[in-house]
């Protein structure tokens, strides 16, 4: 499993390009229309660091019921499913002693289930987890901000569970949000916002966020509505009692 960074080809590692020259088979998960320049990306990285011969296999994300109220139920079945796709690759695709290869988003250990998914996969078979540069990493050194200041806790989220708690940190990174949770729930905050980032089409905005909020909507709405699809995380940061 190689973790392939948020979008800029150069957040490749030299440890993933090696892991990508040393593959036999590599499998690429569709997740629709909407998001091929991501799937543009994998096909790069692979034509540019593979070494023949290697093969390309295709699949289709399983469709997900993003209506579903019980949220990680609708991701638990979701993941079963991706499991018997990953358990048919190893078995009808990797001849013994070959190695097959997941090229995933960011770094593997952040809001991703392909490690989740491969844990329920029941077949004989070694993994090895390459770590990439997440889209958290990118958001804060395009920000040129810490992703932890001295000495405190930060607390990685969901826009759902922002929504739903409200910000439990002084500090919060918040990732998979789509209904821009922030306005609500950033008051008194500093937000660090950033989309696409390490492509051509990164946006950053930053500022407090009563100044910000609307500006952050409108441009969201408009990028979104222009390239069919966004990603975007945020960094929220409580800002300093004003002194005198
Ligand atoms: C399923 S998670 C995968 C995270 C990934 N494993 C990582 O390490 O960044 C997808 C979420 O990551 C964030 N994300 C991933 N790539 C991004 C990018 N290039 N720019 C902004 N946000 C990104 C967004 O919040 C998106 O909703």
């Amino acid at each position: 499993m190689i973790g392939i960074g948020a979008g800029d080809p150069d957040h490749l590692t030299f440890q993933a390009a090696k892991a990508i020259a040393a593959a036999d088979v590599f499998l690429l998960v569709d997740k629709g229309e909407a998001k091929h320049d991501l799937a543009g990306l994998r096909h790069d990285l692979i034509a540019q660091h593979g070494r023949r011969p290697y093969r390309i296999v295709e699949a289709r994300d399983p469709e997900r019921d993003r209506t579903a109220a019980a949220y990680t139920e609708a991701v638990e079945d979701w993941r079963s499913r991706r499991a018997r796709i990953y358990r048919s690759f190893i078995e009808d695709e990797l001849k013994d002693g070959q190695t097959g290869a997941f090229l995933v988003w960011g770094d593997p250990g952040v809001y991703d289930s392909t490690l989740a998914a491969l844990d329920e996969v029941d077949a004989e078979f070694e993994c090895e987890v390459i770590p990439g540069i997440s889209s958290v990493s990118a958001l804060t050194a395009r920000h040129r901000v810490g992703l932890t200041q001295v000495g405190r806790p930060v607390h990685i989220t969901t826009g759902r569970r922002l929504a739903a708690e409200g910000a439990t940190a002084d500090d919060v990174v918040v990732m998979l949000d789509a209904h821009c949770s922030f306005a609500e729930a950033g008051d008194g905050f500093r937000i660090y916002w950033g989309a696409y980032l390490g492509t051509p089409d990164e946006i950053l905005i930053e500022g407090p966020v009563g100044e910000v909020a609307d500006e952050i909507r409108a441009v969201r709405a408009e990028a979104r509505a222009r390239k069919g699809w966004i990603m975007d995380t945020y960094l929220l940061r409580r800002e300093p009692p004003a002194r005198g």
